[in-house]
Parts: C-alpha cells; sequence; structure tokens
C-alpha cells in the first residue's frame, strides 16, 4: 500500500521533512534582518516552468544583495528536484529561499558562515476557470512602492513588508490586490505580481528600470507580443493614465494572467476580462508549455 500523499514538505540545507518540522536558526540573518533573496517555480507535468529564467534572476537578486551563492545552478535544482520528488506532489508550488545564514546579532553579513537554502513545496493551487473569467479588484494604494534608489523593486528579497501593508490596506480599502504608485508618481507594479493595461490597442506597462521586478512571466508574455505584433509601450506612467485604461491584467509564475475588472471600486472597461487580457491568457498558456524543462 502506499502512503497518502503529503501536502508539502520542505528541504532545509537539503535535509527534507514534512513541512510544519522544517526549523531555521533563529540567529539566520533572513528571520532577523529580512537578509533573504527568493524565487517560485511552478511545475506543469513534473517539471519545472521557465527554471532557467528563475535561476537568472536568483543570481541578479544574489548579486543586488552582495550574497554570494555557493551553489551551481545544477546544485540549486538538484535541491529542488530532490524536494519535489520527496513530497509526492503531482505538481507543486516550489520557492526556494536562499537567506545570509546564522551569524552574529550584528546587520553586517560578515560573521555567517554561510547562506542558508530552503525549498518548499506545496500544493498547486491554481486560479479556477470562474475565477479567471470573474477577475478581480485593485486598489491604488497611499503606500507607495519602494524607491528604486533603495532596495531597489527589482531585487527579489525576504523584504515584503511594505508589499505585505500595501496588500493589507488595498484588502481593507475592498480591493483584490494594491498596485503601488512610486516616490517619482509612476505606477509600478502590484504586491506579487507585474501590472499590465491596454488602452486604444496598445499595452501598456512599467519599465525595467529598478523600480518593479523583471517578471519572469513579464518578460516572457512582452516578447511574445512583440512577435505577434501586438503594440507595447513600456514607460514611465501616472495614475491617471491607468485609470483611463480600457482593460487591465496582472502577471506572475503561479497565478499566469489575472484580470483586473476594477479599480478603486470603478469597472473597468464593462467589467470583465477584455480582448487583449484574453488573448494574453492564452499567449501565457503556450509560453508555460514551451519553457517547461527536465530538471
Ligand atoms: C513584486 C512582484 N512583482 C512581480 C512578480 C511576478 O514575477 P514572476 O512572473 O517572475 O512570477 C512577483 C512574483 O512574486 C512579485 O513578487
Amino acid at each position: 500500500m502506499t502512503a497518502p500523499p503529503l501536502t508539502g514538505v520542505v528541504s532545509v540545507d537539503g535535509v527534507v521533512t514534512p513541512i510544519a518540522e522544517g526549523r531555521v536558526s533563529v540567529m539566520d540573518h533572513g528571520f532577523l534582518f529580512g537578509d533573504s533573496i527568493y524565487e517560485v517555480v511552478r511545475t506543469r507535468g513534473g517539471r519545472p516552468v521557465a527554471m532557467a529564467e528563475h535561476l537568472v534572476r536568483l543570481r541578479q537578486s544574489a548579486a543586488m544583495t552582495y550574497l554570494r551563492l555557493p551553489w551551481t545552478d545544477a546544485e540549486i535544482a538538484a535541491r529542488l528536484r530532490a524536494a519535489f520528488e520527496a513530497s509526492r506532489l503531482p505538481d507543486a508550488y516550489v520557492r526556494l529561499v536562499i537567506s545570509r545564514g546564522a551569524g552574529p546579532m550584528s546587520l553586517l553579513p560578515d560573521g555567517c558562515e554561510r547562506p542558508t537554502m530552503v525549498v518548499y513545496v506545496l500544493p498547486l493551487v491554481l486560479q479556477t476557470a470562474a475565477e479567471i473569467e470573474r477577475g478581480m479588484g485593485v486598489v491604488v494604494t497611499e503606500r507607495l512602492r519602494n524607491d528604486r534608489r533603495a532596495l531597489a523593486p527589482a531585487a527579489k528579497t525576504g523584504n515584503y513588508l511594505n508589499n505585505v501593508l500595501a496588500l493589507v490596506e488595498a484588502k481593507r480599502a475592498g480591493g483584490d490586490d494594491a498596485v503601488m504608485v512610486n516616490p517619482e508618481g509612476f505606477v509600478t507594479e502590484a504586491t506579487t505580481a507585474n501590472l499590465f493595461w491596454a488602452k486604444g490597442g496598445t499595452v501598456f506597462t512599467a519599465p525595467l528600470d529598478g523600480s518593479v521586478l523583471a517578471g519572469v512571466t513579464r518578460s516572457l508574455l512582452l516578447a511574445q507580443m512583440t512577435r505577434e505584433g501586438v503594440p507595447v509601450r513600456e514607460g514611465r506612467f501616472d495614475v491617471a493614465e491607468f485609470r483611463a485604461c480600457d482593460e487591465a491584467f496582472l502577471t506572475g509564475s503561479i497565478r499566469g494572467v489575472s484580470a483586473v475588472v476594477r479599480i478603486d471600486g470603478r469597472a473597468v472597461g464593462d467589467g470583465r476580462p477584455g480582448p487583449l487580457t484574453r488573448r494574453a491568457a492564452a499567449m501565457n498558456e503556450r509560453l508555460i508549455e514551451a519553457s517547461t524543462r527536465d530538471w
């Protein structure tokens, strides 16, 4: 008789246990100072989606935070694979967190001997067809996206408290997610997703100037839109331009493409996912298929 599938496992420095049993030192600088970086990869048919792109971004986040990774890409992928296989899940949400490691009670990383690598493998919960059709509401929050000259949003770090607070505030205001403006007054992204909108057949999104995360989904979609001749403009746009959109959507590795059907409580277009949003969702499905590779 086979054991029932576990609902999640975690690998801490290569030791795999059920999720509830994973432990990290209280002196880990990831816990103490948010001094960590991360990636989230999904699988399809037991294989990772866009793994190479996620590993490139992991190394960019490491460089931006002066974190030296003592592993090759193959070693990191092997850890993810081992944890995924131990989970016995058919498909999974795989979160890789690399922290500065345990060290003295000091901001300085110098005393941390080596980074801690944690891999969470959880059931993959995707949007249902009904949820996709219903769409979501966003609220443009007072809370700003971090300035790119501070801890740049381009680095995917464990410092998400600003986004946590923006999300709480958006929910309190009746939305499902926040859209944040940066200190220069330009629209950036949502709390865990890139933002796109369309007006008159052109798709708009914030540029990769450090003010937003370089989403893997974002870049694959932009390249595909360009190949298919969809007019795209990456640029610095203010809230009035965003609010005047015909349709809008969010992108991310787990969510895929989510239609935004309300901004600050007001319907976008006819309040249903628009044609470019549907087209982006269909493109994303094909891109997922095309970027799925063996471990
Ligand atoms: C702030 C932020 N922007 C965008 C994204 C989407 O990135 P990706 O498409 O690589 O999942 C994420 C994903 O977690 C995020 O946290």
